[in-house]
């Protein structure tokens, strides 16, 4: 008998109680997501701080809990509504969050075939339908992760022990200097020195020039470096730029270099309408990264990693022990085979819900939509004098300056960022592109639409010529 207030087993009417609470508490904060704000910060160190507590010996009641992360939630970016435009948004289709309830309560281990095989098959088939989408042939095979980061990883330890041996000190790796961090600090996971490392330049639409890369391997080759990989970008972070893939294909192929896109942020818009074209060669490299959480739309915590050839994902991430024998399953891969993790949450099911209730289609009207809606964008902010475009949206970012002398122009770059997230419609973000102060509309939610990108348009205008006079 337990003698705790709140035991871990509660009473069925307990249950039924938290549950309709929790689904309640959701719903409310879905229902009202449009007219929040696009970010809300004020107060939020003394909320913060009310939170550093220590752990109750005693349970407390769920409703003055839900209260409490209600007030939490409400207090940061909000990246689930529709006026999220900065970094890399989503939004989180619900779909993946009543999939992650069924999954977590239900609680089944997906990691080996053997403990729930058809569990484990809806994971493997969903992984097959990404690669299905991304044109790879039957023998891809591939892992969910929480994100592009760890993909990416993975990716690069594949490609290191496919092309390398044990001694790979002397490997070089290439890609442009547009590319995200998450490759730098894979290489550097996976055990590379920093002279493995090869950032090479980009042409005027931020995207690898192929003659540095041909030049660099061979300078490479002449100094004893081994060059084994180039990661070809599917869509910066900083412009959406995509590299010129039939290109770098074709040098890669001629030096026998391994080629990972990282298409973390751009490779599902493959689905939306002229995709295919858009992004022509993504279907023959040897590997990539893609992110459900970006452009499926889906909450954080879910990122893709596709290998053509499954077997070299295996190769590199294969183990065994003796305390798994029972469930282990000869000639069969299970994901705890394909990538460094074992015990883990049953992810896919936070894929193959959403497809399945959705259908594709659902998903190729929003990347269409999400491509319109940048280049409409770009076509109102070029028409403003006081804008300068880095370029024309090649995906869905479009980033731009302030025109005018460069000092001047970095100096009040961030100031036209405040005010206009100040307004709390729309919130955007900046970078710095070869070394200048630039902001950026990213439209990639599925809740974002025309409404909302035009207020963007207008509140930069507005701020602009308050600023400039
Ligand atoms: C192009 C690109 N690659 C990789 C990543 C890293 O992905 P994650 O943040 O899921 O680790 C990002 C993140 O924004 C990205 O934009």
């Amino acid at each position: 008998m337990s003698r705790a207030a709140r035991p871990l087993e509660p009473e069925p009417q307990e249950l039924e109680a938290q549950t309709r609470a929790v689904a309640e508490f959701v719903l409310e904060h879905l229902r009202s997501l449009d007219r929040q704000p696009s970010f809300d910060l004020d107060g939020v160190e003394a909320l913060r701080a009310s939170f550093r507590e220590a752990v109750p010996e005693e349970g407390r009641p769920l409703d003055g809990l839900l209260e409490r992360l209600e007030a939490a939630i409400v207090k940061s970016y909000n990246t689930a509504g529709p006026g999220y435009l900065a970094y890399i948004p989503g939004g989180g289709v619900y779909a993946s969050a009543l999939a992650d309830f069924v999954a977590t309560a239900t609680n089944r281990y997906v990691g080996v075939a053997g403990a729930a095989p058809a569990l484990a098959q809806i994971e493997e088939t969903a992984i097959g339908w990404l690669a299905r989408l991304m044109g790879l042939p039957p023998g891809a095979r591939g892992i969910l992760t929480s994100g592009g980061s760890l993909s990416t990883f993975s990716a690069l330890v594949t490609a290191r022990e496919e092309c390398l041996d044990e001694d790979f000190q002397d490997g070089s790796i290439y890609f442009s200097e547009e590319t995200h961090h998450c490759v730098s600090k894979a290489a550097r996971l996976a055990g590379f020195p920093r002279a493995s490392l090869r950032a090479l330049p980009t042409d005027a639409r931020f995207r690898l020039v192929p003659e540095a890369l041909d030049e660099a391997i061979r300078e490479d080759r002449s100094r004893g470096r081994r060059p084994f990989l180039v990661v070809a970008n599917v869509g910066t972070t900083n412009t959406g730029a995509v590299d010129p893939l039939a290109d770098v294909l074709g040098i890669a192929r001629e030096n026998g270099l391994w080629v990972h896109a990282d298409a973390a942020y751009g490779g599902f818009f493959r689905l939306a309408p002229g995709g295919e074209a858009l992004l022509r060669g993504i279907e023959e490299c040897d590997s990539m990264t893609l992110d459900p959480h970006k452009g499926l739309f889906l909450p954080y915590g879910l990122g893709a990693l596709l290998v053509r050839d499954g077997a070299a994902l295996a190769r590199a991430h294969r183990g065994t022990a003796s305390y798994v024998q029972d469930v282990a399953e000869e000639g069969s891969l299970g994901s705890a085979d394909l990538s460094p993790e074992l015990s883990r949450d049953f992810r896919g099911l936070r894929l193959w819900l959403p497809l399945m209730l959705h259908g594709v289609s659902a998903f190729r009207e929003q990347l269409g939509e999400k491509l319109a809606l940048a280049r409409w964008a770009y076509e109102m902010l070029r028409d403003e004098p006081r804008f300068e475009m880095l370029d024309e949206p090649q995906l869905s970012v479009v980033a731009f300056r302030l025109r005018g002398p460069e000092a001047e122009a970095d100096r009040l770059g961030p100031e036209l960022l405040r005010r206009v997230n100040e307004r709390r419609r729309v919130f955007l973000s900046s970078t710095r592109i070869r070394g200048r102060y630039a902001l950026r509309i990213c439209v990639l939610s599925f809740r974002t639409h025309a409404d909302r990108v035009r207020d963007a348009v207008l509140a930069l205008k507005e701020e602009a010529g308050a600023l400039l006079g």
